[in-house]
């Protein structure tokens, strides 16, 4: 059964951004979907508080894709704390919607940014310890 994706969508999901790991990555985080059991690892590089680069990588579905796809283009060279507040709402509104069954999917990367900054702060400041 096919989905109506838009055009932004078809075009990251055919074209993805910043695909693949990064060997020297400051964290490494992977999710599953308790929806569908799909996974995505993010890799982090943070400088001075920054997201200097960050790439995924997904046995996800097409809009998985897409969707991380362009939450790595919005997280890049912005503060952990703006990068943040890059939702799976802002994702999919920033992509111009997505099909309501595939919402689950904008999730993956945002959640995975979430739980590797929780984790990176709890190993790197003492008082969150
Ligand atoms: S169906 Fe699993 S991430 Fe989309």
């Amino acid at each position: 059964m096919g989905y109506e994706f838009n055009e932004k969508v078809i075009e990251h999901f055919e074209n993805p951004r910043n695909v693949g790991e990064i060997e020297d990555a400051d964290i490494v985080e992977t999710v599953g979907s308790p929806v569908c059991g799909d996974m995505l690892t993010l890799y982090i590089k943070l400088k001075d508080d920054k997201v200097e680069d960050v790439k995924f990588k997904t046995f996800g579905c097409g809009a998985a894709i897409a969707t991380s796809s362009i939450f790595t283009e919005m997280v890049k060279g912005k503060t952990v704390d703006e990068a943040l507040k890059i939702t799976s709402d802002v994702v999919v509104d920033a992509l111009g919607g997505l099909p309501e069954k595939k919402v689950h999917c904008s999730l993956l990367a945002p959640d995975a940014f979430h739980n590797a900054i929780e984790k990176y702060k709890k190993e790197h400041d003492p008082k969150e310890q």
